[in-house]
């Protein structure tokens, strides 16, 4: 019998038991962990914390089989005699879902939520704004969902090459969507962390508001970095204070994104701004690396290292806290194999197996450095993801894979891929999710002379 995650240590009682439910009951211990044990007694938990309570349950559920993964049918009758002592390496295990350039809708956002809490991932960063699309309805502002929530069209594959697909695409959450969404997680131990993203990446909100940018334009139909970056009026300071004062109001998170990323020309003092502003209203900003190049950060600002390691490394050193998201070995869009069957390919080759071979602390670190390292998130960015079956796809399994690594100790298990293939794709089976096989996209999966952009 085999785990995924793997735990801390497992002892297997080379037999069955029939299953009688369990009892938990709390015990000191490292946060979000478990001591599990199943015997003819029955099941115990003894868990550290809430958290580790969850994670005892969804480790029951791995022990019960494929069958405890459907959402109804027979009920799993036995369970292997078992001890398991187990607890997460890292406080932030991740993903971070783009539900600005392919809205995802709330009943998809809430069953990703279920998935992480099935790989024990427990933060959930919602990326809400960008070029293509506003997705968080600010009451203050109608038309950033008015107008900011739809584009006209949308470009079909890389846009060095790709046609116009012809139809428009929208859609948004409400503040009580939002609200739903949060809680939903809460109660799986999953922290939702919002980011609205700021100076870049912003010709949404410019659609809406034009005072807020230079020269204007509709909302986004391109992928890539867009040269019209957010203005550097006080109006406009003033202008997303009102709007992060509601993404807070809306979202408990004690980390708030500002976003910071690819935005050309931009001095960086609205992302200083913004970020001060977080910190008054008793939380802490989230940027990407970019905002180191922009002078001293606001203290307790918290970095997401993307353009490798070396940003993560850096912001340590200078004594911020850090979680790493590497392109090269977490973008879930990049392309899965060397194939011309991999749909719209993008981005370089980041294998199942790359993903799980990723150590998130790099060589560097010395265990000295002010900053802390608070864990790694995988990104899903969906410019070429138009739905949830097309982010099922990019997602799983390397999500597996990533929330392997995240939780286990650092050695590396020679057996990973075949325990994925016994044991834990017949629970992604059971749970419906359309992942990609391990031998290749099926024919329906393919998006064959869509064009896509391989690095
Ligand atoms: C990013 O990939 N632009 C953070």
């Amino acid at each position: 019998m085999n785990l995924l995650p793997r735990p801390v240590s497992y002892v297997d009682g080379g037999r069955l038991c029939a299953y009688k439910g369990w009892e938990t009951v709390l015990v000191d211990g490292p946060a979000g962990g478990y001591r599990l044990l199943s015997s003819d007694d029955g099941v115990l938990i003894e868990a550290h914390d809430a958290a580790g309570e969850m994670n005892a349950l969804q480790t029951l559920r791995q022990l019960l089989g494929a069958q405890a993964f459907r959402a109804a049918g027979e009920k799993p009758a036995v369970i292997p005699a078992c001890e398991i002592v187990d607890h997460p390496r890292f406080e932030w295990r991740g993903v971070m879902l783009d539900v600005a350039r392919h809205f995802l809708p709330k009943r998809e956002v809430l069953r990703y939520v279920e998935l992480l809490s099935v790989h024990k991932l427990n933060v959930l960063h919602l990326h809400l704004t960008d070029d293509q699309g506003w997705r968080f309805e600010c009451r203050r502002y109608p038309k950033l969902t008015e107008v900011g929530s739809w584009r006209e069209d949308s470009r079909f594959g890389d846009r060095r090459s790709a046609g116009l697909k012809g139809r428009p695409h929208g859609g948004f959450y409400t503040q009580d969507d939002l609200r739903e969404i949060v809680e939903y997680a809460r109660q799986r131990h999953i922290t939702v962390i919002p980011e609205i993203d700021i100076p870049g990446h912003s010709q949404a909100a410019i659609a809406a508001y034009p005072e807020l940018g230079v020269h204007g334009g509709g909302v986004w139909t391109d992928w890539g970095v867009n040269e019209r970056v957010l203005n550097t009026e006080e109006s406009t300071a003033d202008f997303y204070r009102n709007v992060f004062d509601e993404l807070m109001d809306v979202f408990p998170s004690e980390i708030i994104g500002l976003g910071g990323d690819e935005a050309p020309g931009h001095d960086g003092e609205l992302v200083r701004a913004i970020a001060r502003h977080i910190v008054r209203g008793g939380r802490r900003p989230y940027g990407w690396d970019e905002i180191l190049e922009s002078g001293p950060l606001v203290e307790g600002t918290v970095v997401a290292s993307w353009r490798g390691v070396e940003g993560g490394i850096t912001a340590m050193r200078a004594g911020h806290d850090v979680v790493m998201c590497p392109e090269e070995h977490v973008y879930l869009d990049y392309r899965q194999s060397e194939s011309l069957d991999e749909p719209i390919p993008v981005g370089t080759v980041t294998t199942l197996e790359d993903v799980y071979a990723w150590e998130p602390v790099p060589a560097e670190l010395t265990g000295e450095e002010p900053g802390r390292l608070l864990g790694a998130q995988a990104n899903i960015w969906t410019e070429h993801l138009d739905s949830a079956r097309r982010v099922d796809y990019a997602a799983f399994p390397r999500l597996a894979a990533f929330a392997e690594v995240v939780w286990s100790p650092p050695e590396k298990d020679p057996g990973f891929v075949r325990r994925l293939a016994e044991h834990h794709l017949p629970r992604l089976d059971a749970l419906g999710v359309e992942y990609r096989p391990l031998s290749g996209p099926h024919p329906w999966q393919r998006l064959p002379g869509v064009p896509g952009f391989p690095r």
